[in-house]
């Protein structure tokens, strides 16, 4: 790419402009973009009446990535079925252009092995990756309220689980290039839903194209629970949209916090959305105190996945790692160990520009 490569910046709701305006720091410090700044989410329902404008999804459709900070909040939150609600923004943005496949990687720190609730030695030798289908299922069915009656429909078709399953076979490949086999856990409850057996069904019918992969099928109930008794088992997690919200959160505290999991969105034949994996964080925001570093991360995905320069991202993700090795500490990652030292969102974000280097 000869010109500047276009970012759209997403900031939403809550912490995401504080964490974005971070993160466009630490771009402008790693090399030149073109930045357009846009609303979704809350802030546009405030300014436009509606979570995502059609102006705002045509940006995006032009830029070379996205990169986007959380949206919600209690000012919107309704059980109004009518009202609009800032997530909307945000499931119209991946539908709008056509992410079914969100990479959430769990590769804990270690310098902060110590910062997470569980023990250091269940977390030690973690390094795994969730793919979770985006565009589909309960997310994106049929939903109807009537009276004291509500539905949510989950629908999903051979072809949307064979495409986010070719993701996950593919990535267990790309990872095992570092060495290691290929493992695939694929997650599912088809001891009770019906599109979990046809997904089941799907993913074990491409095992064949695969055979270096190592597959297995674990019930998510199963997988909730291994996530935290033994999460080092794990290599690539491919599952549905839903279970893949959940357990992403679940698996980001094997980090230390769900401020440190970015994520990628990918899959469409325009740009790449990349977001933390955490939400607006109402309960901080305008504190000042927020961890930019999923952000960062994230953005460390935009260059690899979106703008295809590694060595930025490889740059940014050290930065981070010797931000955290030099005891750096926002609240959510603090344990009041030795060594330690309390920052702020700004004091991180300039320690991690400081360490980019030249
Ligand atoms: P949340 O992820 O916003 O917060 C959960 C907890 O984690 C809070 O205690 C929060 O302070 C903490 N936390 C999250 N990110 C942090 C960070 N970067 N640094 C330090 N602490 C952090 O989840 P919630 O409270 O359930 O949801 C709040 C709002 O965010 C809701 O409206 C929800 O819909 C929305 N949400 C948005 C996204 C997104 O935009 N991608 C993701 C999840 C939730
Ligand atoms: C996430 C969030 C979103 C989701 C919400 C805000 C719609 O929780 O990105 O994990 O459920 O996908
Ligand atoms: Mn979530």
């Amino acid at each position: 790419m000869n010109r500047r490569p276009r970012v759209c910046l997403l900031p939403g709701d809550g912490i995401g402009p504080e964490i974005i305006s971070a993160a466009r720091r630490v771009l402008e410090a790693l090399g030149e973009f073109e930045f357009e700044q846009l609303p979704i989410g809350g802030v546009s329902i405030d300014r436009n009446g509606q979570p995502l404008t059609d102006e705002v999804l045509d940006r995006c459709r032009a830029a070379d990535a996205v990169l986007l900070g959380a949206v919600g909040g209690p000012k919107w939150d309704t059980t109004d079925p009518g009202a609009p609600r800032p997530e909307q923004g945000l499931l119209g943005l991946r539908k709008g252009l056509g992410l079914y496949a969100n990479l959430r990687p769990v590769r804990p720190s270690p310098a902060l092995l110590g910062a997470s609730p569980l023990r250091r030695e269940v977390i030690d030798g973690t390094d795994l990756l969730v793919v979770r289908e985006l565009t589909g299922g309960i997310y994106f069915g049929e939903r109807e309220r009537r009276d004291d009656i509500a539905r949510d429909e989950c629908v999903y078709s051979r072809p949307e689980i064979e495409r986010i399953a070719r993701v996950a076979f593919e990535s267990a490949r790309r990872r095992a290039e570092l060495g290691g086999a290929p493992r695939l856990t694929s997650v599912d409850k088809a001891n009770v839903l019906e599109t979990s057996r046809l997904w089941r069904e799907v993913v074990a019918g491409l095992a064949g194209e695969y055979p270096d992969v190592a597959l297995e099928h674990m019930l998510v109930d199963n997988a909730a629970m291994q996530l935290v008794s033994a999460p080092a088992r794990f290599d690539v997690i491919v599952t549905e949209n839903m279970f893949g919200d959940i357990l992403s959160d679940e698996a980001a505290m094997l980090t230390g916090s769900l401020g440190m999991l970015p994520s990628a969105s990918l899959g469409g034949d325009g740009p790449g959305l990349f977001e933390p994996v955490h939400g607006s964080a109402p309960d901080i925001a305008g504190s000042g105190q927020a961890n930019p570093l999923a952000t960062f991360l994230s953005a460390a995905l935009l260059l690899r996945h979106g703008l295809d320069r590694p060595v930025d991202a490889r740059r940014l993700e050290t930065a981070v790692e010797a931000a955290l090795e030099a005891g750096l500490r926002t609240p959510d990652l603090a344990t009041g160990a030795e060594g330690e030292r309390a920052a702020d969102t700004a004091t991180m974000t300039a320690a991690v520009i400081g360490a980019l280097g030249d």
